[in-house]
Formats: C-alpha cells, structure tokens, sequence
C-alpha cells in the first residue's frame, strides 16, 4: 500500500509503535516513529548540558532516519546512530519539556512531512493526525489505562534491562501525558476524524486485525 498515509496517536505506552511496526509489516508500508525524533533532540539538550537557546540546538543538528532490515528505524544524530540510548531514564523525562519548545517542533514536523510526502508511511506520534498529516487517509488514537500501559512498559524496559518500578512508571506516564495534552503547541488530541481504539485488554493481534480491516474499508 504505497498511496496512502496511516496517522496513529495517543497517549503514551499506549501500543503505539508495536501496533504501527505490525500494520506498516503487512501493508509493506514504512513506519514511522516521530517520538524517537523528540528523544533523539533531547538526548543531545540533555548531552550539552540543557541550553536554553532551542533554535540553536536545532541549527546545529542534522537527524536522519535509516531502515536497517534487522533492526528497523535507526536515529542518526549528528553522524552518530543513538537509537539505543533513546529509552533510557533520563531522556524520557526530559522529552516532554523539549518536545514543548517551537524551534523543536517545527524542526521535527517539517522532516515528517518530508517523510510522508510519497506517502506508504504508518506514523505515530502525539500530533500526527492533527498537524503533521491532517490530510492522512486513515487516523487512529489510541488509548489504553494507565494501569494496563504500566504494566506494558515495564516488560519492555525488562526486556531492555532499564531498571524500573510500577508505580513509578505510572506516575511518569500520567505526567509526561498532563504536559503533552497541556502544552500551548500542538498538544496531544485525538483529531475529530480519528477513529479511538481502546487496547486496553486487547491482544496485539486483535488491534492490529482492527486496523486492518479499517483500512480495507478504505
Ligand atoms: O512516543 P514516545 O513516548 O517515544 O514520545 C516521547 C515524547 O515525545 C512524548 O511524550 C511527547 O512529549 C513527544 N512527542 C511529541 N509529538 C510527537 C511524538 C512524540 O510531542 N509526534
């Protein structure tokens, strides 16, 4: 499916990017992860010592995305691949606020755009049917309890050997949405002719078989 453009958003841990990687896979479709793009931006601000000056930390940026067979999106930072180190603790509690700031949104934004022009693209992200393809042929948002997404993330970052706890894992998810929702630029809404799914207690397989009979309604 190279003609058209899947916008997924929602909250965080809510599937997003599992479900997105699965639909891009069965459609031959290429996915997109904006969040990785506002990591990698925060990992350099945090590198750098937090500066204040965001315009010129994105002057001075080049970010490009690869696709490695293996290991899907790869984050070029600056010439450097720091697609690993996108996850860590630190990063995500400091993406929300860098993610904030315009200088780094229209950075982000305008490369996505670019990404989706030839469209073929599955892109989630916060903003993704709402600024960044408003014109996307199919719009999810979903959403899922913060319980249930908790419980998610820590698997994941099991997986990753990220140490952390339940309840904290709560408490981060619940703030970092209060900032996305909240912030004066773009902030995370689900746009009006989006579709919600509901995850919660869905199986990866069963969100994904949705989308894809959404998409064949197309
Ligand atoms: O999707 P992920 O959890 O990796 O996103 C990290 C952060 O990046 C979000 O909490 C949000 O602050 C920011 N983000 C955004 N717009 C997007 C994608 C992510 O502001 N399209």
């Amino acid at each position: 499916m190279d003609s058209i453009n899947i916008a997924l958003d929602g909250p965080a841990a809510a599937g997003k990017s599992t479900i997105a990687r699965q639909v891009a896979s069965k459609l031959s479709m290429i996915y997109v992860d904006t969040g990785a793009m506002y990591r990698a931006l925060t990992y350099k601000y945090l590198q750098h010592h937090r500066p204040e000056d965001f315009q010129e930390l994105v002057d001075q940026t080049t970010l490009e995305l690869t696709y490695d067979s293996s290991k899907g999106q790869r984050i070029i930072l600056d010439n450097e691949d720091v697609t690993d180190f996108l996850r860590e603790n630190d990063v995500t509690q400091n993406v929300s606020y860098v993610a904030s700031k315009a200088p780094v949104r229209t950075f982000a934004v305008e490369k996505q755009k670019d990404l989706a022009a030839k469209k073929g693209i599955v892109m989630d992200g916060r903003d993704i049917g709402t600024v960044v393809l408003p014109d996307a042929d199919l719009k999810i948002y979903m959403i899922a309890s913060v319980e249930e997404r908790a419980e998610r993330r820590q698997k994941e970052n099991e997986k990753r050997g990220i140490p952390s706890t339940l309840s904290q894992l709560k408490k981060e998810i619940e703030d970092r949405d209060q900032y996305d929702m909240n912030r004066e630029i773009s902030p995370l809404r689900k746009a009006k002719d989006a579709i919600s799914i509901d995850t919660t207690s869905k199986t990866i397989e069963e969100v994904t078989k949705e989308i894809m009979a959404l998409v064949k309604n197309l």
